[in-house]
């Protein structure tokens, strides 16, 4: 922050308002003067944060994220100070003189990931890429989306390994990173002849390569480079970047399972679409794709591995507070293959009939199941009032309790009796404090750095009144308040956070202040009680020092000084 003046942060925060900010990445419920959500920064369907518009500050008591605007969409966007504070300052018209290109520190690997996907995109464009690019070519995958998709080509030859050494990357790295292998002849390519795929992290990164064979040959159909601390296939979704840019217009994300499933759908115009890449889908992956929208498509194999994976990746999003919407293919089509076979037409019209994933899960729940056999129906039975039970939404529940009996030609009353009364209930909203204060002293200090952050009467009493604090936190947190009075003439706790900048703990500490439910004028017998406390609170701890010296001292009269200073603290503290 050194280079940008305060005056200017200052002048951002106050032109925006924390509320429309947060507001327009995520929805807000109004509670009371807050307002509430489900946190952005961990996993939850259960409201835990809390914004509020007078303090302009946010809180989630769940995860404990919190802190004011630029903390928000730092964290949101996974951007620096700088960026946020451009990024803000844009929209509230203040010009930041900050010309940031939003990118990461120069990494080594990120460097070198960068210079290998620039060689493959090349290589394929030459001689020696003719049949690869031939082969991408007879699969409708023309020149222009090979370049929006940077894919490449690894000839066949050892060149990429001695290229990055010639620029100084080391074999170590190289070998971590997945490109290079040591054999017993030296160090080697990894990747051969194959169709090169970038994979970009969140910030459109690249941090993988994954090579597809394309000549018939029988090995594996894909190879990646090694999982690192920045490609985990549990964590990154192909193409998460490029489908950010539709999603939030568009207002839906569509899953698949492959890269030719994500390049097709794009080519048909849905372009607000991400991939698997072949492996489990995680929470993690949840956290990311609620950021691109909530209306998430899951459009997954027509295959019965796919049917699977639609299982199982339903059911973490309904974990996650999320009921999708599911588009099966017929004929053990993929995406790529559909769209190829009945072209985009016909693919849009698939598309504009999914099945919401509770419909999806009763079909699913009733396969290798006959249900005209007594012991299967009644399995199939149990399972759905598993469901059932599960529901959180009372009319989708009663049409499909409707629906379920009508279908299978029971009675109602089958289901209905053997299920709980109401569905489980959300988990009440955890709208309270966060804080277990201990005991009188922290009540005390709190309520006393409360008001220090609300009022600037309160800082200058607790200068003129030379209160101590003997907790170390809270001590630090009444200084900065008071350098930040002295220098500014002013307080607020969303300002302060600003200044506290990677004073974690101090930062938590005035968000779990803030968070408490005090009145908004102070009482002044109150906070004089407040600092009686305190300082009795620091006559105690100088008796409990004192003791302990007396137990190691031997020198009898030393003991005596000691003992005397007790009496006289003692006598204070009636
Ligand atoms: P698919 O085999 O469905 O890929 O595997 P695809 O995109 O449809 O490829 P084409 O159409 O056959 O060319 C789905 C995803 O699983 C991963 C890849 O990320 C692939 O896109 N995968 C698959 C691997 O990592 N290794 C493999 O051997 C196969
Ligand atoms: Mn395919």
């Amino acid at each position: 922050m050194d280079d940008v003046k305060i005056d200017i942060v200052e002048e951002i925060r106050r032109k925006t308002n924390i509320v429309d900010i947060i507001g327009n990445y995520i929805s807000l419920n109004k509670s009371g003067k807050n307002y509430v959500c489900i946190c952005p920064f961990h996993d939850d369907s259960n409201p835990s944060m809390f914004v509020s518009p007078d303090k302009q500050i946010y809180k989630c008591f769940s995860c404990g994220a919190g802190g004011n605007v630029f903390n928000f969409v730092m964290d949101y966007e996974h951007i620096s100070f700088k960026e946020a504070l451009k990024l803000l300052g844009d929209k509230v018209g203040i010009d930041t003189k900050i010309n940031t290109v939003i990118k990461k520190k120069n990494n080594p690997i990120f460097e070198c990931y960068e210079i290998i996907t620039k060689f493959y995109e090349n290589s394929l464009f030459t001689n020696k890429g003719r049949d690869a690019l031939k082969y991408l070519n007879d699969r409708n995958i023309t020149d222009e989306v090979i370049k929006e998709f940077r894919i490449g080509f690894s000839p066949n030859e050892d060149v990429v390994t001695k290229m990055l050494v010639s620029k100084d990357f080391s074999y170590d790295i190289l070998i971590d990173m997945g490109i290079t292998v040591k054999s017993d002849y030296g160090y080697k390519d990894f990747f051969f002849n194959r169709i090169m795929f970038p994979i970009c992290d969140y910030d459109n990164k690249v941090v993988a390569c994954s090579g597809r064979i394309f000549n018939g040959e029988v090995t594996s159909k894909y190879i990646n480079t090694k999982e690192t601390s920045y490609f985990k296939k549990g964590n990154l979704l192909y193409n998460y970047y490029k489908a950010r840019e539709y999603a939030l217009k568009d207002k839906y994300v569509i899953i698949t399972e492959g890269f030719f499933d994500v390049i097709r759908c794009h080519i048909a115009g849905f372009k607000s679409v991400v991939a698997t890449m072949g492996t489990a889908f995680t929470s993690e992956h949840v956290k990311h794709l609620k950021k691109l929208s909530t209306n998430i498509i899951l459009l997954f194999d027509g295959d019965s591995a796919g049917e699977k994976a639609t299982y199982s990746c339903g059911n973490i999003l309904m974990k996650n507070g999320i009921t999708p919407k599911v588009v099966r293919l017929p004929d053990n089509y993929d995406p790529d293959e559909y769209i190829i076979k009945y072209g985009a037409e016909s693919f849009k019209k698939v598309m504009d009939n999914p099945i919401s994933f509770i419909e999806f899960k009763l079909n699913y729940l009733k396969n290798n199941r006959d249900i005209t056999k007594i012991q299967d129906l009644s399995n199939y039975v149990n399972d759905v009032i598993v469901e059932l039970n599960e529901m959180q939404d009372q009319v989708m529940r009663d049409i499909t309790i409707d629906k379920i009996s009508l279908d299978l030609g029971i009675d109602k009353s089958i289901i209905t009796s053997r299920l709980n009364k109401s569905p489980t209930k959300l988990k009440e909203n955890v709208i309270s404090s966060s804080v277990h204060i201990k005991n009188k002293y922290d009540k005390a200090s709190y309520k006393l750095l409360y008001y220090m952050l609300n009022d600037i009467d309160i800082i200058l009493m607790y200068q003129n009144r030379n209160v101590m604090f003997s907790n170390n936190l809270y001590r630090n947190l009444a200084n900065e308040i008071l350098y930040f009075y002295k220098n500014y003439g002013t307080i607020s706790s969303a300002s302060l956070i600003t200044k506290l900048e990677d004073k974690k703990e101090l930062i938590d500490l005035v968000l779990d202040i803030e968070s408490m439910n005090y009145q908004e004028k102070y009482n002044r017998e109150e906070l004089d009680d407040c600092i009686e406390i305190l300082k009795m609170e620091t006559i105690e701890k100088e008796i409990n020092r004192l003791n302990d010296l007396l137990k190691q001292e031997l020198d009898i009269t030393k003991k005596a000084e000691i003992l005397n200073k007790i009496v006289e603290l003692k006598k204070r503290e009636l």
